[in-house]
């Protein structure tokens, strides 16, 4: 079998306040195979971001194992997580985390500007890109001439440029109306299907879990339910 994208052995958040201490995450084992397109729900507090952050590598666990790509980076230096980071991983986020007064085809290019890619290849990936989520008729425009649906899009597309292992986005709809919400899952659902693009969604949303293949649910830090179709009962029964 091959290697999966994300491998994850007993995974331990603990964050600690005083005298008393938070879990967070509370022994976390899972696997995400190339190609799968996963949401992460669970009510409020149930370790989604958590997990997200630490599959992101934005943070670090308490104790557990983590592969990336069959990779240990379990334990590795700030600037090693951020070399990986920035090759192999793309991020999406509820509030777009644009930058303002710089336009949507020059968002898109930054990826590629760090990864030191010359001028025209950047210009011309960005522009494929932003066609790709159809926005391309707004390439020259800055956020604050964006519709939100439209700012996602483009963050969408910043998120595909290094062509990276995953792709993690936490509450992307969160911000958006139902009308854009749909269009934005409809867009990841064909990048996983048309172009293999691996997935993870954080949302307490089942309409925005129901389009991925596979549905992990947490309650307490810790995984209760992990199906190719989220079950009714496993959403009513954590309060969704
Ligand atoms: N930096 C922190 N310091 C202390 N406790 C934290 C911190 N971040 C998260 N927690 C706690 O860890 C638990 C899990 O939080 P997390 O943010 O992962 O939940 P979530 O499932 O993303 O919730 P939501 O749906 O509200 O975004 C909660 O009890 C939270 O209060
Ligand atoms: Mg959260």
């Amino acid at each position: 079998m091959a290697t999966p994208i994300v491998d994850v052995r007993n995974l331990c958040k603990y964050y600690e306040h005083g005298e008393s201490s938070t879990v967070a995450l509370d022994g976390v084992t899972l696997q995400i195979e190339a190609g799968d397109f996963v949401a992460v729900a669970g009510p409020s507090g149930s370790g989604k971001s958590t997990f997200m952050h630490i599959i992101g590598l934005l943070d670090e666990p308490s104790s557990g194992q983590y592969f990336l790509e069959g990779q240990d980076v379990s334990s590795l230096s700030d600037d090693a997580r951020a070399d990986i980071r920035s090759r192999r991983l793309g991020f999406v986020f509820q509030s777009y985390n644009l930058l303002a007064r710089t336009s949507a085809l020059e968002n898109v290019e930054l990826p590629m500007l760090y990864a030191g890619i010359g001028s025209a290849e950047r210009h011309r990936q960005a522009l494929e890109e932003l066609r790709v989520v159809g926005v391309e008729d707004v390439a020259s425009h800055s956020s604050n001439q964006m519709s939100g649906g439209q700012q996602q899009r483009v963050a969408i597309a910043r998120s595909l440029v290094n062509n990276p292992a995953l792709v993690l986005a936490d509450e992307p709809t969160g911000a958006l109306d139902t009308k854009s919400s749909k269009e934005i899952m409809q867009i990841f659902t064909r990048l996983n299907e048309e172009r293999g693009v691996t997935i993870l969604v954080v949302t307490h949303e089942p309409s925005v879990a129901a389009y991925a293949k596979r549905v992990i649910t947490f309650r307490d830090g810790r995984v209760i339910a992990d199906g190719s179709h989220a079950k009714t009962e496993d959403l009513e029964t954590v309060g969704l």
